[in-house]
């Protein structure tokens, strides 16, 4: 008997962020409880196809399509924990000069001014997705990257360490379409470096404290 334990919503309190409205977060929320319920659907969609050890070839297409959504909707869930995590209500500012977080990024990119043109201009990239700041785990750079949708563009065995959703449902209650800069400058004025820097997995493996 295949395991199906389901995933439950998390709670997050993000009320008064910075140019980021109650109302979009509200509605950001219940977005996000959808993909935590269809991630929850399909893992219990797949267990009644294995229900008989084995997946038979009429089934096939019907099998396909649910593993083909797997990545969609477990990102979606994911990914949007990953976001919401990494904002607070009187976060913001850079981070301290003398943190991981600081320093793996003069380390990957010379400044963090040029790390911050990097990942915003990532986030300014047109289409639908997220742009991803990951801790590269041989070297411990830092490495931005563009998700289309939720699921493409992954680098697997990265480490996520900030993450920014930029659909446009997460700012079109408060910007125009063509106005994701200012979300983009928004979502920087609320940035919890504390969890950010949290995050930091092979940055802080120097042993003198400085990340490679
Ligand atoms: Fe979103």
């Amino acid at each position: 008997m295949i395991a199906t334990e389901s995933y439950k919503p998390k709670e997050f309190n993000l009320n008064g962020l910075n140019g980021i409205s109650d109302k979009t977060l509200e509605m950001h929320f219940k977005l996000y409880e959808g993909y935590v319920k269809e991630t929850n659907k399909l893992n219990e969609k797949v267990a009644a196809f294995l229900a008989d050890g084995n997946v038979d070839q009429e089934e096939m297409p019907l099998y396909s399509e649910l593993k083909r959504r797997l990545g969609f909707e477990y990102n979606g869930m994911i990914l949007h924990e990953f976001y919401f995590e990494n904002l607070k209500n009187g976060g913001g500012g850079d981070p301290e000069s003398k943190s991981s977080f600081y320093q793996a990024a003069e380390a990957s990119f010379g400044t963090y001014e040029v790390w911050k043109a990097d990942f915003g201009g990532t986030g300014k990239m047109r289409g639908v997705g997220w742009a991803m700041c990951y801790e590269e785990p041989v070297t411990g750079r830092l490495s931005n990257h563009w998700i289309s949708l939720h699921q493409t563009g992954e680098v697997a065995g990265f480490n996520p360490v900030l993450v920014m959703d930029v659909w446009e449902h997460a700012f079109l209650l408060d910007y125009k379409p063509a106005e994701r800069p200012k979300y983009i400058e928004a979502f920087f004025s609320n940035i919890d470096w504390n969890a950010v820097e949290k995050r930091l997995k092979y940055a802080k493996r120097d042993s003198a404290g400085i990340s490679r």
